[in-house]
């Protein structure tokens, strides 16, 4: 486990290998820092990828590349991987994490597609558009008024008022509609947006429920049956978080009943991984049914908001240590002191590590401007910004001890 390796950031460029086609706008971010970006279109396979890691510092991939706890262990030099996506899946995070090897990724990107796409929902469910669309596309003219609404004066009910659904208020009140949300955690309302204490008062009072919660074990299934009966009779569900949260069958059947007038739905229980044909589901033919393979979140924008944040928050890790946004690391972010240098200390959490450094400065006699440690369940992640003069031989002395798993000095 004991690695010792000490990188000195800016005496050399650190090596960034991007695969799967990142778009552009990471280059361009890593491009001001002192890195050498290398970029492959597709994903490599576990004994080509850990070849390829061989002097590479930093790896980008996107979904199609896994990152097993093999490939961390034969990448002993890779100092972080970032996830130009939402998922995070496809890396063994617990194996990164043994290693000391932050994984970022960009959860709230696409947030704004998203938000984008429901709007228009909401309309195209008023409007029927999808069944209009399809029936002068097959040759069949259908000029009706009836069951076609303006959405002006309705009421949008949001389930999950966080980054996704207080945007959707927001637009969807510049609009004219009246917000109402259901959150478990209390949320400040955005504009004239009304917080509700129950869920089932948000399903009564609104014209439209859009669902923006994540996918937990409380969040399964939430809209069963029941739920969907408290829904107000011609009212419109939307969902674009994930399957598990509605119960398809139940929502296929409120369809059918006439109890609800329409439905928009981005994600299934169930989703292919690739595309092609051959995709089954029980609202599929259903009248008033908007169907889409889960692209609420996939625009160009949110692809270039992707490359943008996640080459931001590793080029912050690269030149001083910040993991405020890794989703497997503890999390560090502490604002550089001016004539020091920072050293960056992976260990073992067991007691007594910070006595055992706190004694190697002190027997050196360095100089401590601040340090700064957080942990986790295994690993200890400490920051310490040291007087210039004494950093190499702290560093090195750190980078021997018995608990160390990575250190490095940024100079
Ligand atoms: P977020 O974490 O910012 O917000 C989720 C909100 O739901 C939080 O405020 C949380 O307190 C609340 N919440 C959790 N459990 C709840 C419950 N039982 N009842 C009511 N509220 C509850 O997440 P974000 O970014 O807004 O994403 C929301 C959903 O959208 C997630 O499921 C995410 O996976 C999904 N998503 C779907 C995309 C697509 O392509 N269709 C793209 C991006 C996100």
């Amino acid at each position: 486990m004991n690695q010792s390796v000490t990188t000195v950031a800016g005496a050399k460029p650190l090596k960034v290998l991007l695969l799967e086609n990142i778009h552009a706008s990471a280059a361009s971010v890593f491009g001001a820092s002192n890195v050498v970006v290398e970029t492959l279109k597709g994903s490599l396979k576990d004994d080509e990828l850990a070849a390829r890691l061989a002097g590479i510092d930093i790896l980008g991939i996107r979904s199609k590349t896994r990152v097993t706890a093999d490939v961390i262990a034969r990448a002993p030099q890779l100092l972080s991987v970032g996830c130009f996506c939402i998922g995070t899946n496809q890396v063994d995070l617990e194996a990164a994490n043994r290693r000391g090897v932050p994984v970022f990724n960009a959860p709230f990107s696409n947030t704004r597609s998203v938000a984008e796409l429901v709007i228009a929902e909401i309309i195209a469910l008023a409007r029927q558009l999808g069944d209009r669309s399809r029936e002068v596309h097959t040759g069949t003219w259908r000029k009706v008024a009836d069951g076609s609404h303006e959405i002006r004066g309705k009421t949008l009910g949001i389930v999950g008022y966080g980054h996704i659904g207080s945007q959707v208020g927001v637009l969807a009140e510049s609009m004219g509609l009246r917000v109402l949300f259901y959150d478990v955690a209390t949320k400040l309302p955005m504009g004239n947006n009304r917080s509700m204490s129950t869920l089932a008062s948000l399903l009564e009072q609104s014209d439209f429920v859009t669902l923006h919660v994540p996918a937990t074990k409380e969040t399964e299934q939430m809209m069963y049956g029941a739920r969907l009966a408290q829904m107000r009779r011609g009212s419109y569900l939307i969902n674009n978080s994930r399957g598990t949260v509605v119960d398809i069958d139940a929502l296929a059947a409120a369809l059918k009943s006439g109890h609800l007038a329409g439905a928009a739905v981005d994600v299934y229980p169930e989703e292919p991984e690739g595309n092609g044909a051959g995709f089954q589901t029980p609202l599929a033919g259903l009248a008033n049914v908007l169907l889409t393979p889960h692209i609420g979140g996939s625009t160009e924008e949110a692809q270039e908001a992707i490359g943008t944040e996640v080459a931001t928050a590793l080029t912050k890790f690269i030149q001083a240590g910040t993991t405020e946004s890794a989703v497997n690391f503890p999390r560090v972010e502490l604002p550089t002191s001016p004539g020091t240098h920072r050293i960056l200390n992976v260990h073992r959490n067991v007691p007594g590590v910070l006595r055992d450094i706190n004694k190697i400065v002190s027997d050196i006699d360095a100089n401590v401007e601040q340090q700064f440690l957080s942990t986790d369940a295994n690993i200890g992640y400490l920051v310490m910004d040291v007087s210039k003069n004494l950093s190499s031989e702290v560093g090195d002395a750190i980078a021997r001890l018995e608990t160390n798993i990575r250190t490095r000095v940024l100079f």
